[in-house]
Parts: C-alpha cells; sequence; structure tokens
C-alpha cells in the first residue's frame, strides 16, 4: 500500500469529492414524507406472507451523556435519566405494535441495538426491553445479536447481564487513543478501560467483539495515528470499523465547534487510511469491504470469501435477510422493497406511538430501476466485484445496454476510474482494484442515478469521500 501513495496522490485532486457512504441506495436524501403509517402497514402485511424466513431487527436508543464533537449519529443528550427512561415505555409499545401487524413472521436472525449509547441504560433496564422484545419474537439458533457499547459508561455488569440475555456480539467506539485529539473531540477514554472491557467480554463469551475507530479527526498525524493503530492491534479485537470522520458542520450543528485548521489535509487523510490498511492487514486482518477489518476466523472474513457480504443501516453484514425492522426514534427499516424512517423528533415520536400509528416521518419505495442499481452498488461495495452475468440473469436486462453511459464514463480514456487502475471492466465482470477500494464510493456513484441533481447545488449535501 505505502509503495502506491505516490500516485495516489495525484488521484486525489480527481476523485476528494462529496458523496454518499452507500449504506442505502437510493441513500436517504430521496425519502419523502409520502411513505406513511397506511404505506407501512401496507409493507408489513406483504412481509408477513413470507413467514419462515428471518428477519432483521434494530432497536435505537439514542441517549449519550454527553456529546462527542465528531458525532454524526442521531443521539439525545441528557444527564437525565427519567427522560430515557420514557423512551423506554414509548419503544416498547412500538415493539408491540409492530408485532401486532406481523402475526406469522417473529424469528429474527439478526438483532442489533445501536444509539446514541445502549449501555447508557441500567442492565436492569436493557433486561426489560429484551423481554419486551422475546414476549413477540423468537431466534434462530445461530441469530446475531449484537449491541453498541461506549466504554465510558459500560461496566462489567452491563456486560454480563446482555451476554446472560443472549448477546453474542459487541461494538465499542474508541476512536483514537491520543490525548490530545480525545480533548480536541471531547471523548477521553483511556486505553486501558477499553482493554479491560474487552478481556472482560470475551471471559463472558461474546464471540465477535468490535471496536471503531475514526480517522481525519483534529490533531491526528501519521504519526500519532500510527502509535494508535499499534495500540488497537493488541486489542486483537475480531473486527474493526475504521471510519473516515465525516465531517458535515452544515447537518450537525454542534460540529462547528471543531477548529478546522486542526483537521488532516486529504493528503494526510488518505495516508491515515494507507497506514490503517497496511497496520491490520499486516496483522493478519482481512480487509472487509470499504472500511472494515476482519481477522480470518470472523464470520465477517469468511463472508469475503464466498462473496456473501452485505450492507444495510447497521453497516456490514453476514446475513442476508430480505426485510429489517426498525424500531425507535430515526430508526430506517428496510421491508418489502419500501424504506421507512422514523421520525427523529422525540415529542412526535411519543405522540404517535401513544395513538397506536408507527411514527413514520419519511421513506422511500424502490422502483425496478432503483432495485438494480442498488444491487450493483451494494455488491461494489462489500464484494468488490461484479458478475455481469448474475446481474443479468437475476433482473432479465443486458448489462452493457442498460449501463452504456455508466460504462463509457467508467472506461473513458483519459480521466476515469478505468484509466486510472481503480477498477477493470471486461464483458463478463467489474473488478474494484486494491488501490480502488480507498475509491469505492466514487466507482459506485458512476451508477447512482440521483446523484448529479443533489450535488449540482451550491449546498453539501454529502460528506468528503476521502
Ligand atoms: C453510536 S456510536 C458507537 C457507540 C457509542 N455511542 C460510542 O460512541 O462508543 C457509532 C460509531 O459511529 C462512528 N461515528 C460517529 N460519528 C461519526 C462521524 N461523523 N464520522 C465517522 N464516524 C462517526 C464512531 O466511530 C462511533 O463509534
Ligand atoms: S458516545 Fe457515541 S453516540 Fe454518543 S455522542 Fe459519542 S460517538 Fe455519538
Amino acid at each position: 500500500m505505502s509503495t502506491t501513495i505516490t500516485s495516489t496522490l495525484q488521484l486525489l485532486e480527481r476523485y476528494d469529492r462529496p458523496g454518499p457512504r452507500y449504506t442505502s441506495y437510493p441513500t436517504a436524501i430521496e425519502f419523502h414524507n409520502g411513505v406513511t403509517h397506511e404505506v407501512y402497514v401496507e409493507r408489513l402485511a406483504l412481509m408477513n406472507r413470507a413467514a419462515d424466513a428471518p428477519l432483521s431487527a434494530y432497536l435505537h436508543l439514542p441517549f449519550c451523556e454527553h456529546r462527542c464533537a465528531f458525532c454524526g449519529c442521531n443521539v439525545v443528550i441528557t444527564p437525565h435519566r427519567e427522560v430515557a427512561s420514557r423512551y423506554l415505555d414509548a419503544v416498547e409499545k412500538e415493539i408491540d405494535l409492530l408485532a401486532s401487524h406481523l402475526p406469522d413472521r417473529r424469528t429474527v436472525s439478526q438483532m442489533h441495538w445501536g444509539g446514541g449509547t445502549p449501555t447508557y441504560y441500567t442492565p436492569a433496564q436493557l433486561g426489560r426491553l429484551f423481554e419486551r422484545v422475546t414476549r413477540h419474537f423468537s431466534f434462530t439458533p445461530d441469530a446475531e445479536l449484537g449491541v453498541e457499547v461506549d466504554p465510558r459508561v459500560t461496566s462489567f455488569e452491563h456486560l454480563e447481564v446482555l451476554r446472560s440475555l443472549g448477546f453474542n456480539r459487541l461494538s465499542m467506539g474508541v476512536q483514537d487513543f491520543n490525548e490530545k485529539v480525545q480533548e480536541a473531540v471531547n471523548r477521553i477514554q483511556s486505553y486501558e478501560l477499553t482493554r479491560d472491557l474487552i478481556v472482560r467480554a470475551r471471559e463472558l463469551g461474546f464471540t465477535s467483539i468490535n471496536i471503531d475507530l475514526i480517522y481525519g479527526l483534529p490533531h491526528q498525524t501519521l504519526d500519532t495515528f500510527t502509535a494508535t493503530l499499534e495500540q488497537a492491534l493488541t486489542l486483537r479485537a475480531d473486527r474493526v470499523a475504521a471510519y473516515s470522520f465525516a465531517f458535515v458542520p452544515w447537518m450537525k450543528a454542534h460540529m462547528k465547534e471543531i477548529d478546522v485548521a486542526a483537521l488532516p489535509p486529504p493528503e494526510t487523510k488518505l495516508a491515515l487510511l494507507a497506514a490503517t490498511v497496511d497496520a491490520f492487514t499486516g496483522a493478519g486482518y482481512r480487509q472487509i469491504g470499504m472500511d472494515h477489518f476482519a481477522l480470518p476466523t470472523d464470520d465477517m472474513a469468511r463472508a469475503v470469501d464466498t462473496h456473501t457480504l452485505n450492507r444495510n443501516f447497521m453497516g456490514y453484514t453476514v446475513k442476508s435477510t430480505s426485510d429489517l425492522v426498525a424500531a425507535g426514534v430515526s430508526a430506517i427499516g428496510d421491508v418489502h422493497g419500501a424504506f421507512v424512517q422514523n421520525t427523529k423528533k422525540l415529542p412526535e415520536y411519543y405522540e404517535a406511538v401513544g395513538a397506536g400509528r408507527f411514527p413514520i416521518d419519511r421513506g422511500y419505495e424502490l422502483n425496478r430501476d432503483d432495485e438494480i442499481r442498488r444491487h450493483v452498488i451494494t455488491e461494489l461495495m462489500c464484494n468488490f466485484r461484479l458478475d455481469v452475468a448474475s446481474v443479468e440473469a437475476r433482473f432479465a436486462i443486458d448489462f452493457s445496454e442498460y449501463f452504456a453511459p455508466e460504462l463509457e464514463k467508467l472506461t473513458a480514456s483519459g480521466e476515469s476510474p478505468v484509466a486510472d487502475r481503480l477498477l477493470t471492466v471486461s464483458a463478463d465482470r467489474l473488478d474494484v482494484q486494491p488501490i480502488g477500494r480507498m475509491f469505492v464510493r466514487n466507482i459506485c456513484m458512476v451508477f447512482d442515478k440521483y446523484l448529479p441533481s443533489r450535488t449540482a447545488g451550491p449546498k453539501p449535501v454529502f460528506s468528503r469521500t476521502v
């Protein structure tokens, strides 16, 4: 990786621009408020017919005690525990409502609790919420049950209770171990704290432990981040997510507090990514998709070998279920060909759920062209390749005819992903090359029908691709 840096720097100028992260296609920017409670109910009825197909489920628990300056998640910051307690009552009602619309489809193969910080709640409260889920839904024997925990507020007791409930996966925020960086982002978290929690989680039998890192934070340099990577490697997490800092102050006003002058420039950011890839692959990790790494023993590495990695709002996943139901404020479901997003506002959420209605704010119903493009983008993002024959068979299209303009853009002589060696294109395959992995978002952007209209205006919409 490091030997290619010089040419990569030249690519920066061409490819470092605003673009989506493609946790969905179409992206959330296309969601509109024509998708309502009624639409959701119809979709759930259709979903319910596939009684034997397992579901994915996501619960959003948005509370945190303090705000990290870099945070782009949908969070509610409050030290007042009673606010969070009221929320739990409402989520339980939403789970009941969901179950009443899915009388026959009650098996879950993948459940994730995210946030915010689920372990903001007490172990007893988490147990109560879990009981509400299992009152209606059951899990497949090999179900993945994952939860996001912030080491700063997570006790051994939290871990013990979560494990006893059946959770087998943990995801922890780390971001960076350097003190100066931690101070700049208002998140002080010692290496020892994280390490002790991981050791305890392993003793308890969690089978997959993930840590999140972010590159591109204020005051990060190649030296400081290399030290963070060395410390992170000693934790031997099963999975590592190394996110590019999405700096979106126009969407998240608190990010305006970040000193822009302290942010690493794009060439440093790219060097941080290259160092991350070198560090983890050099230590035996497999690179997964755009920004993840996994030990060869982890299911995620195996999914890469079998080309079965998938991507949804929960990130990269190894289980491909057709439908994802989501509960909680701002949560996004993917149900029978439609995305549905709950309101981000707590009062609206309480009001809707209290009245026995789904708190849907907006969503999107996919058409056939969306489905085709979604498949192409997901394959490229997850598996870094596309098998033309399988797309043609799946959607009954002639690939080169259907995507003629896109193929032209990809392969144009002079400046194009193929000319820049990011990608190879043949009659039967598209293959993202190792250097192209850093720019895979740019390659996917060529297949995004909505992007030109969304990036034409003066107002920024997406974070930058590097
Ligand atoms: C919900 S948090 C994880 C759980 C817990 N709240 C914590 O912080 O430890 C999800 C992760 O998203 C990542 N993240 C948040 N804001 C981000 C941003 N603006 N750019 C890139 N990654 C971000 C962080 O790595 C964070 O750990
Ligand atoms: S603890 Fe996690 S969710 Fe909460 S503000 Fe920090 S990064 Fe965001």
